[in-house]
């Protein structure tokens, strides 16, 4: 495990609205630069960024024209590493977003292996032998592309129908045209990622989040496949980029941590309970008060267990594919839920904005793929000046719009105002921070997640130190009994603090409190 993702505390950015320096309505490197600051200022020390590389912008950049090119609206492959040396200057790192299951159409790979005649793309891509042959049933492909190429066949795709599937094999080859994960031409686009990932490392990326990682090899029902292809990329990596850091789209760390991702994410989709936290229903960090995090813990116990303290599972505040926590919960209960992400083990991503609570928006036209994802993308808001301080541009040349409320959450005002979100995720942050049982790899053990009720307790312990963390969302006093009853010393506590008598822990309504035993 590289040693810098012992305490790492990601902030997601979505380049095309971070910060426009060129007045084109669109972010860029410099952006990102001139804003280094303010992330270290509130506390995070690594940076994951949504791809940027050279594409036509189907789905925002996750349809890679050429891998090795970062896009000029952001900037040249020298902007790019200037940013990676100014990330470093300030102690931080950042990965970049690697699209590894598909390219753009536009790619040159595609074009060549579009070619009748037989060349070294041909088989780069997976390709029926026939135009009338399609892919239907086949897992980890959605659909193809047909009747655009002069060669015979359709091709599959990974995800929209601009996204051609790279061919990294079958998991059992059940066709001429079916490649197997080891065959010469699987392996040779394997190889093809990997000088990628060196390339952008050699230039100082500090590793990557990896776009569908599950979805590689096809036909692969048990994930089996896709292990044992991620071992060998990781065991490249080992040998030449022991300091390079991997994350999963993949949503299941039982696999993921295995294929020797050094983290997965729990995801809006896959069956790890995430949605139970702040995005069902009935949300267990909302103050309604009718959540169920024991359909959450039991999830992520089942993990823990069977990746036995192998790799970090990562919880995000949100990210550019589901709806932000603004809109879904307030300030207040926002601020609980930062209390969660900052006390649990793994790496936190806290997506852009979500630290001062920005608002998903509703009904905007699609952007560049985003459909309904687009109202989680709308320019940061950093101040009360023009565009938000997003940009110079007229506000139609916008990537996106910007919350029209004229109360929307800004960062200048949420910087000083005593008890703002803002302050507050800086706080919890520091904390972390300064106590190693808070960080990625110290053990979580659940001593109070029962089913619909409050509180939630948990504690977190490495070496000498022993943190309890209670957290009660709802809008009603909650009390628990737990094998714990010693008061120790608080460290944190926002909106009351718990505290035992007689044996039963008091938890006020709308409360987090951490505790060192
Ligand atoms: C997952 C990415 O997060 C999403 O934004 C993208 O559209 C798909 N993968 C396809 O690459």
């Amino acid at each position: 495990m590289p040693k810098w993702l012992k305490n790492a505390v990601f902030y997601e950015i979505y380049p095309q609205s971070f910060q426009d320096t060129n007045g084109d309505g669109i972010g860029d490197f410099q952006g990102i630069i001139d804003r280094l600051d303010y992330i270290k200022e509130l506390g995070c020390n690594a940076i994951w960024m949504n791809p940027c590389f050279d594409s036509p912008f189907t789905d925002a950049g996750y349809d890679v024209r050429d891998y090795y090119m970062a896009a000029p609206r952001y900037g040249t492959n020298e902007d790019l590493k200037r940013l990676f040396d100014e990330v470093h200057k300030r102690g931080m790192h950042l990965i970049l977003d690697l699209v590894p299951g598909h390219t753009s159409i536009d790619c040159k790979w595609f074009q060549e292996s579009m070619k009748a005649e037989e060349n070294v793309y041909s088989h780069r891509y997976i390709w029926s032998d026939s135009i009338w042959e399609g892919f239907e049933g086949i897992n980890n492909i959605t659909g193809s592309i047909r009747g655009i190429s002069d060669r015979n066949g359709s091709c599959a795709t990974n995800f929209f129908s601009t996204q051609p599937a790279l061919n990294y094999g079958f998991a059992k080859p059940s066709k001429p045209w079916q490649s197997a994960a080891d065959s010469q031409e699987a392996m040779a686009t394997r190889q093809a990622m990997k000088d990628i990932m060196a390339f952008w490392l050699g230039l100082g990326c500090d590793g990557f989040r990896v776009d569908m990682a599950a979805s590689l090899v096809k036909g692969d029902e048990d994930g089996k496949a896709n292990i044992a292809l991620w071992n060998d990329i990781r065991a490249f990596l080992d040998e030449q980029f022991p300091e390079a850091a991997i994350v999963s789209e993949w949503g299941q760390p039982d696999q993921s941590l295995k294929g020797g991702f050094h983290m997965d994410f729990l995801l809006h989709f896959g069956p790890s309970r995430y949605l139970d936290l702040f995005r069902t229903e009935h949300p267990y960090f909302s103050r309604e008060g009718k959540g169920n995090i024991k359909a959450f813990t039991d999830k992520y116990q089942e993990y823990v267990d069977s990746t036995n303290g192998k790799g970090l599972i990562c919880i995000p505040s949100s990210n550019h594919d589901m709806p932000r926590l603004g809109g879904l919960l307030d300030e207040e209960e926002i601020k609980l839920v930062f209390a969660f992400l900052m006390s649990m083990p793994g790496a936190p991503f806290v997506y852009y904005g979500d630290e001062i609570g920005m608002r998903y928006q509703k009904d905007l036209r699609s952007v560049e793929g985003g459909f309904d994802r687009t109202g989680t993308r709308t320019p940061m808001q950093w101040n009360s000046g023009v565009n938000a301080g997003f940009s110079s541009a007229a506000p139609e040349r916008l990537y996106i719009s910007i919350d029209p409320d004229p109360n929307r959450p800004t960062v200048e005002a949420q910087m000083h105002t005593e008890g703002s979100l803002w302050k507050e995720v800086q706080k919890l942050i520091v904390l972390r921070m300064e106590h190693p049982a808070l960080q990625s790899s110290a053990p979580v053990r659940f001593l109070y997640a029962q089913e619909h009720a409050y509180p939630f307790v948990y504690i977190r312990e490495q070496e000498e130190e022993k943190i309890l963390v209670l957290i009660n969302p709802s809008s009603k006093d909650a009390s628990c009994n737990i094998e714990i009853t010693d008061n120790g010393q608080v460290l944190y506590s926002n909106h009351g603090t718990a505290f035992c008598e007689n044996g039963t822990w008091n938890v006020p309504a709308e409360s987090a409190t951490f505790i060192r035993l």
